[in-house]
């Protein structure tokens, strides 16, 4: 259905998925999730990710609600990196260092829709090409996003080919409140991770190299825990108190299968919604909407604070292009990328 228009006049379409019991709204704008609504413990479905109602919520700028974002996802520090033998320059969105595939990220370009819908149930393919040395990565890159709705959430199956040797990285930038975009903070949804490993990073976010264990620090969650339950005692919170909270990658046990395991599960107590987060990356971005800021006036004239929502974003390493220690991101001609990530619901009694 037209969503509206960008301002060069290009149209932008959403398309709504449902099954009776999920709906999930997507748009070509930035392969954009709008709104995802699931059932609480009652059966009454209701929307569980912030957004805005319309497209030009989306277009006066947003902290990438719901977006697909790449060329890389998260940070490449110094904004540059080198690949077989050259040099790349890349914007300085953050600070020193790069950010979600810098000033014009995926997350803001109109992206080619199909309905592919299958077995698995309701789907929607959106493409793209990046061109050779758009926002200064080299390679023209062929890449494409699924979003299926199965029986209880929604599967994103990435893929991507170049002709020339790339890093790339993709996630979905979803920002969860469990309870709905207009009910206070996340603070007291539980959080497991399945992670008891995570990459320190210096000031700037940028990892250290270092892989440390999460066990005996906040950052431990390998239990459910409530996420403010230890939220000011973060060690070298990059952002102490101002904005303060959880933004850092979590690394996730190796596996030897391809198959989507188990990340994540965050469980509302008031509306019972559960969440469960299951992807082939290994690792996850723990991020809890520090940067919210109250700039952003949202679904139904909702204004966005801080720890308003939180964002498990699926991914590789941050800086992974100029850490070779850690799992590679480049892919090269004759490869294919791909990366899938399920979001599952249920709800407790
Ligand atoms: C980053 C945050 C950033 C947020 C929104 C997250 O992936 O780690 O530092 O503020 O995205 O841009």
């Amino acid at each position: 259905m037209d969503f509206g228009k960008t301002p060069d006049g290009t149209a932008v379409d959403l398309y709504v998925l449902a099954n009776g019991k999920i709906t999930a709204r997507v748009m070509t704008h930035g392969a954009i999730l709008t709104g995802l609504d699931v059932p609480d413990r009652s059966g009454k479905a209701g929307d569980v990710v912030l957004g805005f109602d319309s497209l030009q919520g989306y277009l006066a700028g947003h902290p990438y609600f719901g977006a697909t974002v790449g060329r890389v996802a998260n940070r490449i520090g110094g904004a540059r990196f080198s690949l077989d033998g050259k040099d790349y320059k890349l914007a300085a969105n953050n600070g020193p260092n790069t950010l979600h595939g810098g000033l014009q990220g995926f997350d803001k370009v109109v992206w080619k829709a199909e309905e592919v819908s299958g077995s698995a149930g309701p789907a929607v393919k959106f493409t793209y090409l990046s061109k050779d040395g758009e926002e200064g990565f080299p390679g023209n890159l062929s890449v494409a996003v699924t979003y299926t709705l199965i029986a209880d959430g929604i599967r994103l199956d990435y893929s991507a080919t170049t002709d020339r040797a790339t890093p790339i990285n993709l996630t979905n930038h979803s920002y969860f409140n469990l309870a709905g975009p207009d009910s206070g903070t996340i603070l007291d949804h539980r959080l497991m991770l399945a992670a008891d490993r995570y990459t320190p990073g210096d000031a700037g976010m940028i990892p250290t190299g270092k892989v440390e264990p999460v066990k005996g620090t906040p950052l431990d969650f390998t239990t459910p825990t409530p996420i403010g339950a230890r939220i000011g005692q973060i060690p070298g919170d990059p952002a102490k108190g101002d904005p303060g909270g959880y933004d850092h990658n979590f690394v996730l046990p190796p596996t030897e299968t391809k198959e989507p395991q188990l990340a994540a599960t965050v469980e509302e107590p008031t509306t019972g919604r559960v969440m469960t987060v299951y992807t082939t990356e290994p690792g996850i971005q723990f991020y809890t909407g520090n940067f919210l800021d109250g700039s952003n006036k949202g679904k139904g004239g909702v204004v966005y604070k801080k720890h308003q929502a939180f964002c498990l974003e699926t991914q590789h390493f941050p800086d992974s292009v100029n850490r070779p220690e850690f799992p590679t991101t480049i892919l090269k001609p004759g490869e294919t990328y791909r990366s899938t990530t399920t979001y599952r619901f249920s709800t407790t009694k």
